[in-house]
């Protein structure tokens, strides 16, 4: 079932070009260059006064992205929080509001907890779920499917860039509905989101210079990861991947928080990974890269070519992604995000389809 691959985790990374593809041909109107959302929704996008996710985990960065994209392409104002807390903090949320949850397993005890509470409190719940079978997708008012098919891995990876497609469809028909987007502006969303597939691919031909770099990765006791905008969200998640399956302590900050107290902790034995497409937030990223460089802290670049050169820093290795639209660069850069997790965790012979302490799906508190 594994195919080529060692293990299904690599398997899984690699089909993303394949199931984003599916995922897009199911959301997407190629021939009018719009998003077409299958079915009705059961509420109106337009009007809605705020927006609720909850998830756990990787779904939940899934869902961080997601709050950017919902606030600049649908100007809807997004809460989020995670599913443990969000059930437990009785979040006082309007009637005829919107919930959205999302989770790949759709078992999730927690994101269903705060599921059926959103229920009770009158919302309107939509989830995101990979398995169209599940409690989860049973009990929402409405469902959006990830066309992920069966992911076997711990590590959660194309469910995540399935979930972050379907996500920035959501958001998009939001704008549309809430008079915020253009029919031009979405003609050239849905420009971008179709060379996704094939970006996916090109990231994937960059496995060979991961493979080395996560040599380095894997001496170290602990990994920063820094990004901005929804590379934020995109630094979390890759902190999350590394400590799942190497066992090596991960963090992901916002750049900006760095010099509030992590800077404290760069030395030469701290790889800094950055995520970093040249996006309008790029200049002030690079800030936080000199400010890591002048500490003796050793920066791994996830970027483009001209971010790059604009940076004009040294680094311990850049990862070279190909150029793409800012919007779009969550889903693209999931990929060697995806590829340093697994290769440090294989170079360490830890066993990535099955970490320690993890189950698939946590279907208790
Ligand atoms: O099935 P779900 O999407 O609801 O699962 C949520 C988390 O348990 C899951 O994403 C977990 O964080 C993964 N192991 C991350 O790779």
């Amino acid at each position: 079932e594994k195919g080529n691959h060692r293990h299904f985790m690599a398997k899984e990374i690699h089909e993303q070009p394949e199931v984003v593809g599916r995922t897009l041909a199911h959301y997407v109107d190629l021939a009018n260059g719009r998003v077409a959302l299958p079915g009705d929704l059961p509420f109106d996008f337009g009007k809605l006064s705020r927006l609720s996710i909850t998830a756990c985990g990787t779904a939940y960065y899934a869902g961080l992205v997601a709050k950017y994209w919902f606030e600049t392409l649908a100007r809807l104002p997004v809460e989020i929080d995670v599913a443990s807390e969000a059930r437990y903090r009785e979040p006082p949320l309007d009637r005829d509001g919107l919930t959205l949850v999302i989770s790949q397993s759709g078992e999730t005890a927690d994101t269903l907890a705060s599921l059926r509470y959103a229920k009770a409190q009158g919302q309107h719940t939509l989830a995101v779920v990979n398995v169209p079978t599940s409690t989860i997708a049973r009990e929402a008012s409405a469902v959006v499917p990830t066309l992920a098919g069966p992911e076997i891995g711990v590590a959660s990876t194309k469910a995540f860039s399935c979930q972050l497609t379907v996500l920035l469809c959501l958001a998009i028909a939001a704008g549309r509905a809430r008079g915020t987007l253009s029919a031009e502006r979405e003609r050239e969303l849905v420009d971008a989101l179709i060379t996704v597939p094939g970006l996916m691919a090109e990231a994937t031909k960059r496995e060979g210079e991961i493979e080395i770099l996560a040599r380095e990765v894997s001496k170290a006791r602990d990994v920063l990861y820094l990004g901005r905008g929804t590379s934020y969200p995109m630094a979390l998640e890759g902190a999350l991947k590394l400590k799942e399956i190497s066992y090596i302590h991960a963090e992901g900050y916002a750049a900006g928080e760095l010099k509030h107290g992590p800077i404290a902790l760069i030395d030469e034995s701290v790889p800094v990974i950055v995520i970093a497409p040249h996006d309008a937030i790029f200049e002030k990223t690079v800030s936080n890269m000199q400010e890591v460089a002048a500490r003796g802290g050793r920066i791994i670049l996830i970027g483009d070519a001209k971010g790059a050169a604009a940076a004009g820093l040294e680094t311990l290795a850049t990862v070279t992604m190909p150029d793409c639209d800012a919007v779009v660069a969550p889903i693209v850069y999931a990929v060697p995000i995806q590829l340093i997790a697994y290769h440090t965790a294989v170079f360490m012979g830890k066993d990535v389809d099955q970490p320690r302490n993890l189950a698939k799906s946590v279907t208790v508190e």
